[in-house]
C-alpha cells in the first residue's frame, strides 16, 4: 500500500506532507465519503498474490484466500480475478464467495463448529475440501452426505501441536487448543475416513496460527503432515491428493517489525511439498490484505485528564477492535501534520468502554480538532470484526485503483440498523414454537 511520504517499506511510503493511497489523495477521499471509513488499495492486493503465487510456482498450488480476513465482495471479486480460491469458514462465506462467482470447486471449508445446515450448503455447492477437525465432525458429515446422496471431498484438519510466537488468541496449532484432530490421532481418524462410505479423503491439513513471521513452525507442521501422508499411504490409503498447509503467514505492522520472508517460506515448504507428490493449498488472509488497508478517522476533541493528553476520535473498537482485543499497535499518521512538535498521545474511541482505544502513550505530532488520522495495516481482521455496539452504523469500504475510486460498501444507516426487529412482539404459544 502506498501512503505517499518519505522513505518507506514494503507497505508503502510514509513520512511528511499529503498521504495517498495509489493515486488518490487521502483528504479528498475523507472529504467525499467522510469518516471512519476503510480504503483499500487493489494494487497492493495484486503485488502480495503475485509474489506469493510467484514464490510457489516450482510446485502445484492453488492460494485459497482466507475470506475471514476481509469478506467484502469487491475484495473477493479482486481475488477471484487474479486466480484465486477460497478459504471459508461459515456458510455465510460460502453466500459471499459464490456471489461473486467462485464455483464450488474453487473453496476449501475449514471451521471447527459446522452445523448439519452448513455441511449440506457445502455439499450442493460443491466445496473442493471440507476440512475436519474431530471425530464427531467426521461421523455428522458422513451422515449428512449419505442422506443427501453424495459423497464428501474431506481433508482431517491435524493439530500438529508446533510452538508459534504469536498471540495467545491467534496461536491455533499447539497442544490443547480447540483446533484440529491432535496429530497422534489423525492416522486412525483418518484410516477410517477412508473407509466410510460417503466421504472420500482427499486432504490432510493444518493452519498453525496467525501472524507468524518465522518459518520455523510452517516447516515443523508441514513435517508432521507429511509423515502422516506416509502412514497413510503405508496404510492402502490412495485418495490423498492434497496438502493444506493454512495460512498465517505475518506481515509488518510497525517500520521495526520484520514480517515473513516469502521466499524462506517457500523455501521450507516448496521441497517437502514435491516430494509427496500432492498439491498444494494455502489459506492466507492477512497476508493479502493486511497492509493493503488503513481506517481514516478524524480528531473529535481533545483533553486532559490525570496528566495524559487524550484525543477521542470519531472511530472506536467498534470500528476496529484488534487494539483493544489483541493489544495490537497499529501505526497511525497523521495527515499534513509536518512541523509539528511531537508529544505523547491517548487516541481513543467513542465508546463507553475504558478498553475503547487505539493507541495508548503514541508519540505523535500534536493533534488538533478535525485531524484526519490514517491508521495502518487495517485491511485484515478490520472491517470483518466490527460490530454496532452502542448503535452505531458500520463504516463504510472504498476500493481505490490508480487515481480512482468507487464506495464497495455504503455506510450503514441508522434506520436500517431497525429492520428486523420487533417493538411489539408477534407472541406465539410454546408448542408452536416447537412445531417450527
Ligand atoms: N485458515 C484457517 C483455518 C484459519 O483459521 C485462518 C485464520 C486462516 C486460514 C487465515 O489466517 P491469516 O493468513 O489471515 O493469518 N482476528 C485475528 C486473526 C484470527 C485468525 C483466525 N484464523 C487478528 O485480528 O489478528
Amino acid at each position: 500500500m502506498r501512503l505517499v511520504r518519505q522513505a518507506g517499506d514494503e507497505r508503502g511510503r510514509v513520512g511528511q506532507g499529503v498521504l495517498s493511497v495509489e493515486g488518490l489523495e487521502l483528504r479528498a477521499l475523507a472529504e467525499a465519503v467522510g469518516t471512519p471509513v476503510y480504503v483499500y488499495s487493489t494494487a497492493h492486493v495484486r503485488a502480495q498474490y503475485a509474489a506469493l503465487d510467484a514464490a510457489l510456482a516450482p510446485v502445484p498450488h492453488r492460494i485459497h484466500y482466507s475470506v475471514k480476513a476481509n469478506g467484502n465482495l469487491a475484495i473477493l471479486a479482486l481475488l477471484r480475478s487474479l486466480g484465486a480460491g477460497v478459504d471459508i469458514v461459515s456458510s455465510g462465506e460460502l453466500v459471499r464467495a459464490r456471489a461473486v462467482g467462485f464455483a464450488g470447486s474453487d473453496v476449501v471449508f475449514s471451521g471447527v463448529g459446522k452445523t448439519r445446515e452448513e455441511m449440506r450448503a457445502a455439499l450442493a455447492a460443491g466445496v473442493g475440501l471440507l476440512n475436519v477437525e474431530s471425530e464427531e465432525e467426521l461421523d455428522t458429515l458422513a451422515e449428512v452426505a449419505r442422506a443427501e446422496g453424495r459423497t464428501a471431498p474431506i481433508g482431517i484438519r491435524v493439530n500438529p501441536e508446533v510452538t508459534v510466537d504469536t498471540h495467545p488468541y491467534t496461536a491455533t496449532g499447539s497442544k490443547g487448543k480447540k483446533f484440529g484432530v491432535p496429530h497422534d490421532e489423525v492416522e486412525a481418524l483418518a484410516l477410517r475416513a477412508a473407509r466410510t462410505k460417503g466421504l472420500r479423503l482427499r486432504g490432510i491439513a493444518m493452519h498453525v496460527g496467525s501472524q507468524i513471521v518465522d518459518v520455523a513452525p510452517f516447516a515443523a507442521g508441514l513435517e508432521r503432515l507429511l509423515d502422516i501422508v506416509r502412514r497413510l499411504r503405508a496404510g492402502g490409503v490412495t485418495t490423498l491428493e492434497v496438502l493444506d498447509i493454512g495460512g498465517g503467514l505475518g506481515i509488518r505492522y510497525r517500520e521495526s517489525d520484520r514480517p515473513l520472508d516469502v521466499a524462506a517460506y517457500a523455501a521450507a515448504v516448496v521441497p517437502q511439498v514435491r516430494s509427496s507428490g500432492l498439491f498444494l493449498a494455502v489459506e492466507p488472509g492477512r497476508f493479502l490484505v493486511g497492509n493493503a488497508g488503513v481506517l481514516l478517522t478524524r480528531v473529535l476533541y481533545r483533553k486532559k485528564s490525570g496528566g495524559r493528553l487524550i484525543a477521542v476520535i470519531d472511530a472506536g473498537m467498534t470500528d476496529l477492535i484488534r487494539p483493544s482485543h489483541y493489544q495490537a499497535w497499529h501505526e497511525i499518521v497523521v495527515d499534513g501534520a509536518e512541523g509539528r512538535p511531537h508529544v505523547c498521545t491517548d487516541v481513543v474511541g467513542p465508546i463507553c468502554e475504558s478498553g475503547d482505544f487505539f493507541a495508548l502513550d503514541r508519540d505523535l505530532p500534536a493533534l488538533e480538532q478535525g485531524d484526519l488520522l490514517v491508521v495502518r495495516g487495517t485491511g485484515a481482521y478490520g472491517f470483518v470484526m466490527t460490530s454496532t455496539y452502542n448503535a452505531r452504523p458500520r463504516p463504510p469500504e472504498v476500493l481505490v485503483d490508480g487515481d480512482r475510486f468507487a464506495v464497495v460498501r455504503d455506510r450503514e444507516l441508522p434506520d436500517a440498523m431497525l429492520a428486523g426487529e420487533h417493538a411489539a412482539p408477534e407472541w406465539h404459544a410454546a408448542a408452536a414454537a416447537v412445531a417450527t
